[in-house]
């Protein structure tokens, strides 16, 4: 289904070429102030100056040859050279009309899907899941959920890191100090306390160091004993991590972690520095940019001088293999902004290397404690995902049973989980990615603000109009919108087709989350001003269901897009 604004930017294009003018300026953008219309467009500015006229004689020209039928009222001239366009009540209604019959609520999907692997999550086993592995999460996740829907091919790969040096003191502990009880209770935690115990020891006693050194270097030769253990901690991690998967609903497609790789580490060197790639300097193989400034004295270093290979080195690999079985055209990594340096560097290499799809590192900024600083638990450690959830459903989970109007004991919990849940996904999604946000549990689990209970009350209140009505919305009821404040709302939903792609055009989920907000504000002014079940006519009251449902239907949707369900009641 067109979008107003598409519909509009034909009109203009077509004006813009019969009026011999550039068909690439016909850009129309929503009017941020009601006062200038529905729709702008600036075009008549641009053209102005590159002609040297008067914006407002061009505009005029422009109108001039525009033809707005069944669309828009004659479209007027404001300020420096503005067109605003204000849509006709009869093209609103018939296309709130169409959308209401739409499972996709108007959105359409890409005239050019593309097959896109999208990277995140990516824990490290055997070291606990943080608040920074939160935001990848949650972040990817709805991406991808995003992307998917609009209609691309999308490969949800976790690239855990199940590989590293941090092995052969986590082995050593293993078979020295094993608690196995605790590793059944709770294996993560066990884990990382063999590894610090081995840490610690190893500060006074030389020989640990050199036989964990040893179990390093024995497990990375295949040595069975060692390998075995290796896999019981990725498996009894993973265990772990899947539960939060699973409470978080995230599904991946794949789950091919750093060792995966293993394999192609020492080919992939030896053909860098066959092509030409890479170089040796100073005992390691490095690859230069000499024509990236940025990268100026920043190689990326494949393999040290002692032969070990290194993250920069499996992230090559990982590309190639992606590259070679899914044949991507875009690969985007959701990682936190300190790793920017490594994906410039691997990008370029990647390039180096001839591969051309379109890489983006998608960065994000850090989770703050309400004192600004990065969030940690009272003895000072950084806080786990897992408790930041357990926590979220438990004060989810007090805030329903205070509520007056009291749920069912069995509804409580699932409830309680929606909630908190929601809210934790949605402090992540309505923040700018790129800067840092403090974590305040009020102000994420608060009923009035921008959070996600706010939105789910918006939609369980509207369903209530629905019990109370004892009728569901006709889907074919004319919509009338004399009301001014039914046409706003009819308006704002019709906007939900133009936000959900601009999602994607910067990774940026929280220009949808500030949609739904709007709407659900929007939609609170309607019904303030708009009775709903005494509408003074049943033509009216049937057009007012028909808005509610659709309102309750797009908040809804917009949610599930961000990863979040909506409950019946709360
Ligand atoms: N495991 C890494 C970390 O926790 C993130 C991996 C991101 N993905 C990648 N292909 N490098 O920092």
């Amino acid at each position: 289904m067109p979008t107003p604004r598409e519909l509009l930017a034909a009109r203009l294009r077509a004006a813009l070429i019969s009026a011999e003018l550039d068909p690439a300026r016909a850009d129309v953008t929503q009017s941020a102030d009601a006062r200038f219309g529905d729709y702008q467009a600036n075009a008549a500015m641009a053209l102005a100056k590159e002609k040297r006229a008067n914006p407002r004689d061009v505009a005029a020209e422009i109108i001039s040859k525009l033809d707005v039928t069944g669309l828009s009222a004659p479209p007027e001239i404001a300020g420096a050279g503005f067109i605003n366009f204000r849509l006709e009540n009869s093209f609103l209604s018939t296309a709130l009309s169409a959308m209401a019959k739409d499972d996709r609520l108007g959105v359409s999907r890409v005239a050019q899907p593309r097959k896109i692997v999208v990277d995140f999550s990516s824990p490290n086993v055997a070291k606990p899941m943080h608040v920074g592995h939160i935001r990848s999460t949650i972040l990817g996740d709805c991406l991808v959920r995003v992307a998917r829907f609009l209609g691309h091919d999308v490969l949800a790969d976790n690239h855990i890191g199940d590989w590293g040096t941090q092995f052969g003191k986590v082995i050593y502990g293993w078979k020295h100090f094993l608690d196995r009880e605790a590793l059944q209770k709770d294996a993560i935690s066990e884990l990382v306390r063999l590894y610090r115990e081995v840490n610690r020891l190893e500060e006074t006693d030389e020989t640990i160091k050199r036989v964990a050194r040893e179990e390093l270097v024995k497990l990375q030769a295949g040595d069975p004993e060692n390998f075995a253990i290796w896999q019981q901690t990725v498996e009894l991690s993973w265990r772990e991590f899947e539960k939060l998967y699973t409470l978080l609903d995230i599904r991946f497609d794949e789950r091919l972690g750093e060792s995966a790789y293993n394999d192609a580490l020492a080919p992939l060197c030896a053909e860098l520095e066959k092509r030409g790639i890479a170089t040796e300097s100073e005992g390691a193989l490095c690859i230069f940019f000499p024509t990236i400034p940025a990268l100026e004295g920043k190689p990326a270093i494949v393999r040290k001088s002692d032969g070990g290979f290194l993250y920069a080195t499996t992230d090559l690999a990982t590309i190639e293999y992606r590259v070679r079985h899914w044949h991507p055209d875009s690969i985007w990594y959701v990682v936190g902004a300190p790793q920017a340096l490594h994906f410039q560097q691997i990008f370029a290499a990647a390039k180096l290397m001839g591969i051309d799809s379109d890489m983006r590192h998608i960065a994000f900024g850090s989770i703050l404690g309400e004192d600004r600083k990065i969030m940690k638990t009272r003895s000072g450690e950084n806080v786990g995902l897992s408790e930041v959830l357990t926590e979220a459903v438990e004060r989810a989970r007090r805030m329903v049973e205070a509520r007056s109007d009291k749920l069912p004991q069995e509804e409580i919990e699932s409830t309680a989980h929606t909630i908190g849940l929601g809210a934790v996904k949605y402090a992540e999604l309505s923040q700018n990615r790129l800067t840092d946000y403090v974590f305040s549990w009020d102000k994420l689990l608060a009923l009035d603000g921008n959070t996600a209970p706010y939105l789910q009350n918006a939609y369980v209140r509207i369903r209530s109009i629905f019990r109370r009505a004892e009728e569901d919305a006709d889907i074919s009821a004319p919509i009338l919108l004399d009301e001014p404040a039914e046409r706003i709302l009819g308006l704002k939903l019709l906007q939900y087709a133009e936000t959900v792609p601009v999602v994607l055009d910067d990774f940026r989920p929280n220009i949808l989350a500030n949609y739904l907000y709007e709407l659900a504000n929007t939609y609170h002014s309607f019904y303030e001003a708009c009775p709903v079940l005494k509408a003074p006519t049943p033509a009216i009251r049937a057009s007012r269901l028909l808005l509610s449902s659709l309102t309750a239907r797009t908040l809804s949707h917009g949610l599930s897009l961000l990863g979040i369900r909506c409950p019946e009641k709360m």
